[in-house]
């Protein structure tokens, strides 16, 4: 792949633009790949040569288009190896929808009191939350395999989970956050023997691996293009046939119906039964491009090539004393990403000094709470690779990384900050916890990984006497939660639930926009602290009446 490095950055133009007067060094490739030329291309070429839509016309234009999207489906079944051809893979917006869908079509008219699901504690929000839903919707049972301290899934502990009552297993190939490399195989078998059904959420697999749906028997296996440089707003999910023939539809509309009458309607084939309405034409052509391109690089070739960077990155990153890594240790399977903590530098605040280097890494839970309070963070940074990264664009990470520490000050203390934030990121006021406070306020925002406490003492004739904060938080969040700590102090309780703009006007505005939700958190928790307080009081007053 070495040899067509080269070649393959050049079909990738956005790779050339500088970001904050450096060349562009892109690490976010787990939330979202950069899509080539070939594929983006397909967008002009459908709107100048064929925009119709699909199905319905028996003109020229129509018949183009529908013969390319539905085309697009055999490219992406046969991409994840499904014999079915189209008939086993329903275009959707996203993995998340994919998973949606099985969890509405299948789920919950499968489920009920003395079931189980069964999925890992590993999952993103898109699974875990679905099923968190499913299972409050239907009196199912919920139960997460456990993530053990190497970062893999305690399979000792899924034969005890995956039981007779189970009836769907829901499990990432790939942890988004971990790099971790599951073993469907083997809990795909074990669900099987136990009559359960099993959902892939493929998104961090299918892009970087051979993916075959049935080596590794999956009954389903759902995956986003954005992902895999296609574009957005489309993703797959596969089902086996008769699963899916056997599912009612998840929306209903036009383009899923075969028949209908005013009492009743009946479905179309498969896929068509299971996308309603206009569905994103151009998008799922796109996507058949991408999947095409991928295959013309070789999916070996690019797991090759991402396993070898993670190793890389991996093996410099846990030789730093001051860095904490999480997931597979150097030397174990593991997927194109590494997630760490900087010692002493909150990952928002390391994610900005690096974006000021022009790269971009994410901070934040990346839509895995839970696995985070596993591990008992807020939040870790992750840099995630591709197939047009190099091991000097790593390099440059790992330079950025050595000096964050002693940058940070220097990062504050710029012009880019009021001073007040340096100053009360150095010295904080009210720090710390308060005893018998009248009300408490927990914040923990997920995109960035904080996590925070107010305590508030309200005096008898309503106005704020005393306010302390804990934060785990970036040191601008901190920075601000210390001055608004100071600047509540005196007023009144319905003041502050209708405080907003206030911490920005102090700051004159002096911060760069890409902090604002730093600057503008702090104030938010308060002021929705002061809103359930007054809430409460209320609701008590009435009860007393
Ligand atoms: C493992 C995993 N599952 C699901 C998703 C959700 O993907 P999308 O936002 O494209 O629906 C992601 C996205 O990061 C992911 O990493």
């Amino acid at each position: 792949m070495a040899n067509r490095l080269a070649d393959i950055r050049a079909d990738f133009p956005i790779l050339e633009r500088s970001i904050n007067g450096n060349p562009q060094v892109y690490l976010d490739n787990a939330a979202t790949t950069h899509t080539p030329r070939q594929v983006y291309e397909v967008f002009e070429e459908f709107y100048t040569r064929y925009n119709a839509n699909v199905h319905r016309g028996i003109h020229e234009l129509s018949h183009e288009a529908s013969t390319a999207y539905e085309e697009a489906h055999d490219r992406l079944a046969s991409f994840i190896g499904a014999s079915g051809g189209r008939r086993e893979l329903i275009f959707t917006k996203n993995t998340t929808e994919g998973i949606n869908l099985v969890a509405y079509s299948y789920g919950k008219n499968q489920l009920g009191p003395g079931d189980a699901i069964v999925t890992t504690e590993m999952e993103h929000h898109a699974s875990l939350v679905t099923w968190q839903q499913v299972a409050a919707q239907t009196g199912a049972d919920l139960r997460f395999i456990r993530v053990d301290a190497k970062g893999g899934l305690d399979l000792e502990h899924a034969k005890e989970v995956i039981r007779s009552d189970t009836v769907l297993v829901s499990l990432a190939h790939v942890s988004n956050v971990l790099g971790t490399v599951n073993p469907v195989k083997e809990i795909i078998e074990l669900a099987h023997d136990e009559g359960a059904r099993v959902l892939v959420d493929g998104a961090q697999s299918v892009p970087n691996r051979p993916v075959d749906v049935e080596a590794m028997d999956a009954d389903f296996l759902a995956f986003s293009g954005h992902k895999m440089v296609g574009p957005t707003g489309i993703g797959c999910l596969y089902g086996k046939e008769h699963l899916l023939e056997e599912m009612d539809p998840f929306l209903y509309g036009g383009e899923m119906i075969r028949h209908v009458t005013f009492t009743h309607s009946s479905w179309n084939k498969l896929p068509w039964k299971f996308e309603a309405g206009t569905p994103p034409i151009a998008e799922g052509i796109a996507l058949g491009v991408a999947a095409e391109y991928l295959e013309d690089i070789g999916m070996e070739t690019i797991q090759e090539h991402e396993e070898g960077l993670a190793q890389y990155a991996l093996e410099e990153i846990t030789a730093r004393e001051n860095v904490e890594v999480y997931g597979p240790d150097v030397g174990a399977e593991r997927t194109g990403l590494v997630s760490f903590n900087v010692e002493g530098v909150h990952g928002h605040d390391l994610s900005a000094m690096l974006n000021d280097r022009g790269i971009a890494v994410r901070a934040g839970d990346h839509c895995t709470q839970p696995l985070h309070d596993v591990l008992s963070i807020p939040g870790s940074v992750r840099a995630s690779f591709y197939i047009y990264n190099t091991t000097d664009e790593i390099d440059r990470l790992l330079a950025a990384v050595d000096v964050a520490p002693e940058e940070l000050d220097g990062y504050l203390r710029s012009d880019r900050f009021h001073p007040s934030i340096h100053q009360h990121a150095c010295t904080p006021s009210n720090e710390g916890g308060l005893d018998s406070p009248t009300f408490t306020k927990h914040s923990a925002e997920t995109a960035c990984g904080d996590d925070g406490e107010f305590y508030v003492r309200v005096a008898n004739d309503g106005t704020i006497e005393e306010v302390g904060f804990e934060s785990e938080s970036c040191a601008v969040s901190t920075a601000v939660a210390s001055i608004l700590s100071e600047e509540v102090l005196g007023r009144s309780i319905e003041e502050i639930a209708e405080l907003e703009g206030r911490i920005e006007a102090l700051l004159e505005g002096e911060f760069p926009e890409l902090r604002r939700d730093c600057v503008t958190g702090p104030e938010e928790v308060m002021r929705e602290g002061a809103r359930e307080y007054l809430e409460e009081a209320t609701a008590n007053q009435l009860g007393q009446h």
